[in-house]
């Protein structure tokens, strides 16, 4: 049996990485699933490789009227939305703490956080008062400890996990369930510092208990868990997928 039948979701930053291996493993278990990112064109070919269910649709998460937009052309085109998975975010601001400067911190919270306080404000509505709905939201190991040059990310990730919490807290009596994933390091464009140079990755990895470089298949398949039944008495957790990186102290 399919474990999403007949759901509707929205995974934001759904072109690439883990948004899109989130979609696609959301397609296999039977959900129509809207797919969000900048570029229509990137997103349309997107659509074309994972298959039918796929709606393609452009939207800056940082923009609040591209947000509103796309939660109204949903809820107009389908009648509601079962599933929001805020993923979509930005490391733009790396560097010493005391040199980053306040317009790299707005963008940060404007694409890392503000854009999860837009949807879930949009969409939890709904979810409300039909009694039911999954929101996940991807968080970090970088949320739990700073990352080295790392201020801005590791403060919107920290901070997406006490939304989280915020949100299931109140939400959770009225059926919605609201849950994070704080990945560790998994191979995609956003951490390709860490990968992309051999011996910096095998050094990375070989630390690691579970001793090979994360896949973004592997954050999608807890993303299934959480979003349908088998995640029906869980909510304002944040659940680490690492390989065991956070046992040794790596982040
Ligand atoms: N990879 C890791 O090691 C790792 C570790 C921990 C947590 N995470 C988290 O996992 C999530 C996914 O990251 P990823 O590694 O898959 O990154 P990625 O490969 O860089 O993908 C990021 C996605 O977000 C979209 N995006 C970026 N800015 C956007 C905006 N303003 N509006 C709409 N979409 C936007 C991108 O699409 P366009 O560029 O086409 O807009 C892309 O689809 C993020 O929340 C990230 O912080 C990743």
């Amino acid at each position: 049996m399919s474990l999403l039948q007949d759901k509707v979701a929205i995974v934001t930053g759904a072109s690439r990485g883990i948004g899109r291996a989130i979609a696609e493993a959301f397609v296999r278990e039977g959900a129509t699933v809207v797919i969000c990112g900048r570029k229509q064109e990137t997103l349309d070919q997107v659509a074309l490789e994972i298959g039918k269910r796929v709606k393609p649709v452009a939207c800056h998460v940082g923009k609040a009227d591209h947000v509103r937009g796309l939660v109204d052309s949903i809820t107009r085109e389908f009648g509601r939305i079962d599933i929001l998975v805020n993923n979509a975010a930005t490391n733009v601001a790396q560097g010493p703490a005391i040199a980053m400067d306040e317009g790299q911190f707005d963008k940060m919270v404007e694409v890392n956080l503000k854009s999860t306080f837009r949807f879930i404000n949009l969409v939890a509505p709904g979810m409300c008062e039909r009694g039911s709905g999954s929101i996940i939201n991807i968080a970090s190991i970088s949320g739990l400890r700073p990352q080295f040059h790392g201020l801005l990310y590791s403060m919107t990730k920290a901070a997406l996990i006490m939304m989280t919490q915020s949100y299931a807290l109140e939400l959770g009596p009225k059926g919605v369930r609201v849950n994070a994933i704080a990945p560790g390091l998994i191979q995609t464009v956003l951490s390709e510092y860490y990968w992309k140079n051999e011996k910096l990755k095998d050094d990375i990895v070989s630390k690691q208990p579970i001793q090979h470089l994360g896949q973004p298949a592997e954050v999608a398949e807890l993303a299934v868990l959480l979003a349908g039944d088998g995640g029906s008495y869980m909510t304002g957790q944040t659940i680490v997928v690492d390989g065991g990186a956070t046992l040794v102290g790596r982040l």
